[in-house]
């Protein structure tokens, strides 16, 4: 049993930005995938993505994209997107071991109702990779991001 503790304990101290899933408020709503996965324990990979500052301007970039793209814009033309690029940045931080908390609601919830399909959610992850090229974020370090993502489509796709 002490060992136990103690592994618990060391996992905790490892993880000082251990994340908590959000609740969801409608019971109909079915989570399938977590809103915050734990991708890796690469400790450099917030620093490799430029900290939150980096995180900051990764949004301001990609959410031009999505609105410059037919398959994404109507999603997003009449969105709060200040606050989506915020709750993205905090997202983000949180899957990355970032210092951050996650302020917004479960991705099942979110996202219920808008009839994603798969073309938007892939033109929304294609958009995403064009701008981290842009910003020249190593290709490792973008695969362990996309990596996390791709589960949440369960969560965000209509079918
Ligand atoms: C892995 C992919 C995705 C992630 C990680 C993601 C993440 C998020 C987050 C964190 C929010 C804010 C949550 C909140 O308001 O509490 C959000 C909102 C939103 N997302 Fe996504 N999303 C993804 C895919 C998509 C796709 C494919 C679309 C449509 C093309 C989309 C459209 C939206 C819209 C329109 C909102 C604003 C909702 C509102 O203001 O009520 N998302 N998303």
């Amino acid at each position: 049993m002490r060992k136990f503790g103690i592994s618990i304990g060391l996992i905790l101290a490892a993880c000082p930005a251990a994340a908590t899933e959000p609740t969801v408020s409608d019971p109909t709503v079915v989570v399938r995938a977590p809103t915050l996965p734990v991708i890796t324990d690469d400790p450099n990979l917030f620093e490799t993505f430029g900290g939150r500052e980096g995180l900051v301007r990764i949004m301001d970039d990609v959410m031009q994209r999505w609105m410059a793209n037919d398959r994404t814009r109507p999603f997003f033309e009449n969105a709060d997107r200040d606050k989506v690029k915020a709750l993205l940045v905090e997202q983000f931080c949180v899957i990355m071991h970032g210092p951050c908390t996650y302020s917004g609601r479960a991705m099942a919830e979110v996202h219920r109702g808008m009839n994603v399909n798969e073309g938007a959610f892939f033109a929304l992850v294609e958009e995403l990779q064009r701008t981290l090229n842009a910003m020249d974020i190593p290709f490792q370090a973008q695969n362990r991001l996309i990596a996390a993502l791709a589960p949440m489509h369960r969560d965000i796709i209509d079918r």
